[in-house]
């Protein structure tokens, strides 16, 4: 049997050369790492976990109109998706501060924001994934003023999309990072919504308790991840329910 090709492995996935041209095959790992993979663990099912939520996501984005590189899921840990030129960018949005943005300011974490807050990381490990501005997007072009609409309207329309359905089974949308590819159609460039959509790249609070259902767990120790993650799943009905 022919092995695969590795195109390029990360820190939670590695993409194969997919089966048809154009194409690549998403496998999530259950590795989880923070702080710039300064602390590391293999946490068991995560990526199953994340294969199904990010499925169901992308799913529901594609059917609304927000395009997405998502194909379709070919297993427990596969996922199909367009190939596409990710912008190097990491695309956050925060309704309620949390994480850097509460440090960076001084705001109690929770603090509701007056609207959706949009900022632009430059992906790379090596410098920590640093704030940008779009006067450095625009200056070492990464991204045309024409994409960077497209890439506000995007994250915006992502937010409205995945806020009302985790206020739908009782989760607040605290903030989410999403990532931005060019797909190519002949001569003209469209932007999709890329990578994964999953509680790694989201904070996710229970509205009721305030309990952390996404990747904190972990960054901050707070017991279970799997449990967390499988508590999304199942409030979204992505996993059967556990009697
Ligand atoms: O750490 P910070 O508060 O800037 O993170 C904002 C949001 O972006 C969080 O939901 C976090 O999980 C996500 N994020 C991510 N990958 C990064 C940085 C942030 O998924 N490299």
């Amino acid at each position: 049997m022919a092995r695969r090709k590795k195109i390029y492995e990360g820190k939670a996935k590695i993409l194969y050369e997919g089966p048809e041209p154009g194409t690549i095959v998403q496998y999530f790992k259950d590795d989880a790492t923070a702080f710039n993979a300064q602390k590391k663990d293999v946490i068991e099912g995560k990526g199953v976990l994340n294969n199904r939520l990010s499925e169901f996501f992308m799913t529901g984005l594609n059917n609304i109109g927000v395009p997405t590189h998502f194909l379709k899921r070919l297993n427990m840990r596969e996922q199909l998706v367009r190939s596409c030129e990710i912008i190097p960018l990491e695309v956050i949005v925060r309704n309620f501060a949390a994480g850097s943005l509460a440090k960076r300011l001084g705001l109690e974490e929770g603090t509701p924001l007056p609207r959706p807050i949009v900022e632009y990381c430059y992906k790379d490990d090596k410098l920590g994934d640093p704030l940008v501005t779009e006067e450095h997007i625009a200056a070492f072009g990464w991204a045309s003023q024409q994409d960077m609409d497209d890439i506000l309207s995007l994250a915006l329309r992502v937010n409205d999309y995945l806020s009302g359905l985790m206020y739908g089974v009782g989760i607040r949308l605290v903030d989410f990072k999403i990532e931005i590819g060019r797909v190519y159609d002949g001569d003209f460039q469209r932007l999709v919504v890329a990578d994964e959509i999953s509680p790694d790249s989201c904070r996710l609070w229970d509205l009721q308790t305030g309990q952390k259902l996404d990747k904190d767990v972990f960054r901050r120790d707070l017991g279970s991840l799997t449990d967390a993650y499988t508590e999304v799943a199942e409030r979204l009905g992505v996993m059967p329910k556990q009697a």
